[in-house]
């Protein structure tokens, strides 16, 4: 099959979550099954690294978005370790921007250049797609691009579209004076006219609209989502197309992330000689500037500090717990401020138990998942979740909030029967945490002979999890092709 694959994210071009895991791995994965797959993502500024070289392909096409006329190149290169040609719309009015996203007055716009760009490069390189295949509200107009401004070339007359929600927390609602700017203003009645009437736009759910499939990224949260709870104010949408709605659980690059061969890891491991997870907790702690006691346990934490990920639960459970009991913690990440001011206020309280990171490390990620006993990951919600499926594979147990793909991916620890990998909290409030919290610490125990065999059965039990795209990739051909057919 020909598959177009647009996204505003791509590791390890650009990155800010699991978005861009994920449109690397899952193209890579349909290549090796023999498709024809084809990435678009913009040219944003971070993604010109030295050592990277690019190959023109479309000079100065020009497009004319109500009354905007918008210039654009788009250059090529390769996807490392694949043959899958990713294109960059290379734009800098619009992407020549520290980040990748922006509160900027003109957001809606620099991801509307993008799908337009995407299929006018279609044009350009004579590539007809069988599936388009779009990914969150960025990308979510395609659908109706190809029912309207592009409905006329003969070269989409077959293709159909994948929408595929990764976070329905992010919808990319917008004031309806930018409609113009969409290029679909004589097709303003095709946009969801009560939203239309209130003088708004959302592009997610024009997606879900006119998508001729739409995936999500766990078969939980497929369900949730269909909830008023969960589906941030698209639930009823999406229960109006439920019989195109799949859960398709995200894989792992388990190439990438293997403790195996892992060269961030100052020693690697496996579930057969787990030797090597120890000295990888040592370095952690030595590099974090905290003290090794044996029989001390260590949580990690990786994460965008955004409300979704549930750290509001920690201010409430955290210091008490560093007060009470000899835990260590290593946290990386970023986000909104009154979380990093949480870790920080930690670290500062219990300097030899916390060190908090503020940045983005692919390094440091690694060597947290390999060297930490504990994965905290209290999310609100989690549509998958790829970092509890690392810690899976890195033999560090997850403790989860049972939502989304963590509720898909985790299954509680019982130590008697030996079974499960992690531990799982039913409520989010800060019982639930305490709960999780304190079923891991017992597990652990003091470190003695028979609370280390009883941790290395569950370490063992997370290893032998298979994560892997193969087993997943399946499933997203089942969907393309019930599509074509
Ligand atoms: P989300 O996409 O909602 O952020 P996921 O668990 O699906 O959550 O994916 C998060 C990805 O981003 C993982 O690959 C994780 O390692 C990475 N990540 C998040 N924050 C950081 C950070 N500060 N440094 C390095 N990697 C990070
Ligand atoms: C989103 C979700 C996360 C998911 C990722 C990749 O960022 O928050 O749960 O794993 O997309 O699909």
């Amino acid at each position: 099959m020909k598959v177009l694959f647009v996204a505003s994210e791509v590791t390890p071009f650009a990155k800010s979550g699991g978005l861009g895991d994920v449109s690397a791995a899952l193209p890579r994965a349909l290549q090796g099954r023999g498709h024809d797959v084809r990435i678009v993502m913009p040219m944003y500024s971070r993604v010109r690294k030295a050592g990277r070289s690019f190959e023109p392909v479309v000079k100065d096409a020009q497009i004319d978005l109500g009354g905007l006329r918008v210039i654009f190149s788009i250059y090529e290169a390769k996807l490392p370790d694949a043959e899958v040609p990713v294109y960059f719309v290379w734009c800098p009015s619009l992407y020549d921007r520290p980040g990748i996203y922006t509160q900027d007055s003109d957001e809606h716009l620099r991801f509307i250049v993008l799908s337009w760009a995407s299929l006018v490069l279609c044009q350009r390189l004579g590539f007809s797609p069988d599936i388009v295949h779009a990914n969150d509200w960025q990308t979510a107009l395609l659908p109706l691009l190809l029912r309207t401004a592009f409905s006329w070339d003969r070269l989409f007359a077959r293709t159909k579209t994948v929408l595929t929600i990764h976070n329905i927390g992010h919808q990319g609602g917008f004031d309806a004076k930018i409609l113009p700017h969409t290029g679909m203003a004589n097709d303003a009645h095709l946009f969801h006219q009560d939203f239309l009437r209130e003088g708004r736009v959302n592009f997610l759910l024009t997606g879900i609209l006119y998508a001729n499939a739409i995936t999500t990224v766990s078969p939980t949260y497929a369900r949730e989502i269909q909830t008023p709870e969960h589906g941030v104010g698209l639930d009823s949408f999406l229960r109006s197309r439920r019989d195109v709605l799949f859960g398709v659980l995200n894989g792992i690059d388990e190439g990438e992330w293997n403790p195996g061969t892992d060269r961030s890891l100052p020693a690697n491991y496996s579930a057969e000689d787990l030797s090597g997870k120890e000295k990888c907790k040592e370095a952690l702690l030595a590099a974090a500037g905290l003290p090794y006691v044996t029989g001390v346990p260590l949580l990690g934490i990786v994460s965008r500090l955004a409300w979704q990920k549930g750290f509001d639960l920690c201010f409430g459970v955290l210091p008490q717990l560093f007060a009470s009991r000899a835990v260590q913690m290593v946290v990386l990440g970023t986000g909104e401020p009154q979380y990093e001011a949480l870790f920080h206020g930690l670290a500062r309280r219990f300097g030899k138990q916390v060190t908090y990171r503020p940045g983005f490390s692919e390094p440091l990620a690694h060597q947290i998942e390999a060297g930490s006993d504990f994965f905290l990951m209290p999310s609100r919600y989690e549509p998958c979740g790829l970092n509890q499926m690392y810690s899976l594979r890195y033999g560090t147990a997850p403790i989860v909030h049972r939502t989304g793909g963590l509720a898909d991916t985790v299954s509680p620890f019982d130590a008697r029967r030996e079974r499960g990998t992690g531990f799982v909290f039913n409520h989010f409030d800060e019982g639930g945490l305490r709960y999780g919290l304190s079923a891991a610490l017992a597990t652990f125990g003091q470190g003695r002979p028979e609370d280390r065999a009883r941790m290395a059965t569950l370490q063992r039990n997370g290893m032998r999890q298979r994560f892997g795209w193969d087993e997943r990739i399946g499933s997203y051909e089942s969907i393309y092709k019930l599509l074509a057919a």
